[in-house]
């Protein structure tokens, strides 16, 4: 693992940003990668100050030459991807053709928001007066905090970083300490893009639009409380969104929350199983369980539920014992939990099914030989009569809870019964069932015989309830990036009219 070499090929000055502050270690094998010296409060503030200055630049260049920057970004993203990727597994621990994954998802950001940079469309609006127009347009909306979780260390900043920049804002980022290495990476390849910028347009590019920040929740504090970001975008847990968002509102700033999910997937008696079952496992699975997505529940009706079970078992044995090993290794499957308390939580939970009527197979640590330092498990299964309290509880961890329904409405009411909204899913052939779930469903996402997990960038992402309402990625996501006026323009040559037909006429 020469993380070195990788930082070289990217770019990254790695010397510039070395210290003592924080420890960054891998969760492959545990070790030590890098050391980095964490922002001060008055560098913090100086880099707010810097992208509030860019800001006033950046909003007045046309929207398509902002997306040129963009579209560099993404090019030299294609270059670099395969690099990127492997940064991305050593820090993260997510096998590598996930991480590839992971970095396609940045690059069809890009191209989606080159696209969206010519198309950021307001609306002429009817007006009820004789000789008025209205429209309504979107203006850039100000620097924009984002806040990044461990799991999706580059994508999900992508999601917001490559629409924030169509839309005129710059960028202040501040990932999860367990991953700041590939977020650096993200500020050099970026870096490259800005430097391509001016020979590409002939146009000078204003400095400090993608502000890294290294640091831990303190530095977050700052971010979420600074009055010149406009919108904080949070991807994390529940518990992280619900410190953040009433900071935010305190200060009347916007939010945009991607917190956790308790996924689930309807399993119809009508299923085509030979669908359903490989979907199943790359949800609850991949990635070692630790996405947002994860598929956590499984409602399956009681007229399959045990051949379902059944199948699960052989494949999550085969899983145990051919798949689980180094991420950068090809046959991988199953990579480590990002460290020891993700393990913990783990354990916990897994006890908690036990008592509270669970049979629980599968979950335990594997590799602890080759690698005491890093955390290696089994997928868990388990098989619970109902849907008991730790059912109901975000564990970022392979844990997945198989449970029995008999009625539609039954497997719906189990379905929407967690606190939290992210992905969901049916699996039927019965387009009555298919169509049933997806109105009821309380989700932000609702998929028919596929998984909850793997969206891609086109679509909304986001979910309601505990998962915090907000929306990223594609659709008019844009929208939240932005700031919109109403505009009315008297073009006559008489006293206007008043709306709603009022008078008031001074003698
Ligand atoms: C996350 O885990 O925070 O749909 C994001 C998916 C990915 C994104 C997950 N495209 O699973």
């Amino acid at each position: 693992m020469d993380v070195a070499a990788i930082l070289h090929q990217l770019g990254v000055p790695l010397t510039e940003y070395a210290g003592s502050d924080l420890a960054v270690c891998s969760p492959i094998d545990g070790s030590q990668i890098a050391s980095l010296r964490c922002h001060t409060q008055a560098e913090v503030q100086a880099s707010m100050a810097q992208a509030a200055e860019a800001f006033t630049a950046w909003r007045d260049v046309p929207a398509p030459q902002r997306g040129t920057l963009v579209r560099l970004f993404g090019e030299a993203l294609r270059v670099l991807k395969e690099p990127l990727a492997r940064l991305v597994t050593m820090e993260c621990g997510k096998i590598l053709e996930e991480a590839r994954g992971e970095v396609q998802e940045m690059i069809d950001m890009c191209d989606f928001a080159v696209g969206l940079s010519r198309q950021l469309y307001g609306l002429t609006i009817a007006s009820e007066r004789p000789e008025h127009s209205m429209q309504e347009t979107w203006l850039p909306l100000g620097p924009i905090g984002v806040i990044t979780a461990f799991n999706f260390p580059v994508a999900v900043w992508s999601w917001n970083a490559a629409l924030a920049l169509v839309c005129g804002d710059p960028v202040v980022w501040k990932p999860s300490e367990k991953t700041p290495l590939t977020a650096l990476a993200c500020q050099a390849i970026f870096a490259q893009a800005c430097r391509r910028y001016p020979q590409t347009t002939g146009h000078t590019l204003p400095e400090g639009l993608l502000h890294v920040l290294r640091g831990g929740a303190e530095v977050g504090d700052w971010v979420v409380t600074d009055t010149r970001l406009p919108l904080i975008s949070a991807t994390g847990s529940c518990r992280m969104g619900r410190i953040i968002a009433p900071k935010v509102a305190a200060r009347l700033g916007r939010s945009l929350l991607e917190l956790g999910g308790n996924n689930a997937v309807v399993v119809s008696d009508q299923a085509n199983l030979s669908v359903a079952l490989p979907a199943i496992l790359f949800g609850a699975v991949g990635t070692c369980g630790q996405r947002c997505t994860t598929i956590r529940r499984v409602i399956a009706h009681v007229g399959i539920y045990d051949e379902l079970l059944q199948r699960l078992k052989t494949a999550y044995h085969r899983i145990a014992t051919q798949h689980i090993g180094n991420p950068l290794d090809a046959g991988t499957l199953v990579g480590p939990l990002i460290d020891q308390a993700a393990f913990e939580a783990m354990q916990k939970a897994l006890d908690a099914a036990r008592q509270q009527g669970g049979s629980v197979f599968f979950g335990e640590r594997v590799s602890a030989a080759a690698y005491p330092q890093a955390y290696y498990v089994t997928p868990a299964l388990v098989q619970i009569p109902t849907q008991v309290a730790i059912v109901c509880t975000e564990t970022f961890a392979p844990i997945l809870y198989v449970m029995p329904y008999t009625s539609l409405d039954e497997a719906i009411a189990i379905h929407n019964a967690v606190p939290q909204g992210l992905a969901s899913a049916i699996f039927t052939t019965d387009l009555h069932e298919a169509e049933q779930f997806k109105r009821r469903s309380d989700c932000g996402i609702v998929n028919v015989n596929i998984g909850t997990s793997g969206a891609e960038i086109g679509g909304a992402f986001g979910g309601e309830k505990d998962t915090g309402g907000g929306r990223e990625a594609g659709s008019d996501a844009w929208k939240t990036y932005m700031r919109r006026h109403t505009s009315t323009t008297y073009y006559g040559t008489t006293p206007p009219a008043l709306a709603q037909g009022i008078k008031f006429e001074v003698e």
